[in-house]
């Protein structure tokens, strides 16, 4: 699978913690754009697609989240639940996010602006569109 948890460096203090991603040197990419998910209903389905070029890092910085990945052959769960490491993924995968608790705030960080041209929207698509990468 094309997706790893990355630790980000995180300075503990008793008067709080605090975690620090570089932009130009703390991930594996520039990331062109930020965005987070907040207020998602418990039973709520976020994702359900893929994308063909994008790279992301998402960061559960408040509460928790399930995001399943699927690259045509397997799925991958990760439960995000700590403010200190994030997932890093490559492009190509189907993800879905699940199981946001209550107050769960998704942060994440992408290597472009938004674009839907990059988006795959249906699965039997994505299928199609994985298989001919091969
Ligand atoms: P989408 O990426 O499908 O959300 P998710 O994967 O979290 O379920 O985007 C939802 C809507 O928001 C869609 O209409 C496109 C829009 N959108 C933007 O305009 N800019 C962005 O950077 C993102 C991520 C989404």
């Amino acid at each position: 699978m094309k997706a790893k948890l990355v630790a980000i460096p995180t300075i503990l203090n008793e008067a709080g913690n605090l975690s620090v991603l570089e932009l130009n040197s703390g991930l594996e990419f520039e990331p062109k754009r930020a965005y987070f998910l907040h207020g998602v209903p418990g039973q709520a389905t976020r994702g359900g697609h893929a994308h063909r070029e994008l790279r992301q890092f998402i960061v559960a910085v408040n509460g928790s989240l399930v995001v399943k990945l699927d690259d045509g052959f397997r799925e991958v769960a990760f439960t995000l639940n700590n403010p200190q490491e994030g997932l890093a993924i490559e492009p190509g995968l189907w993800r879905e996010l699940t199981d946001f608790s209550a107050g769960a705030v998704c942060l994440v960080l992408a290597s472009a602006p938004y674009d839907e041209e990059d988006y795959i929207r249906n699965y039997k698509d994505f299928l199609e569109w994985s298989a001919a990468q091969i």
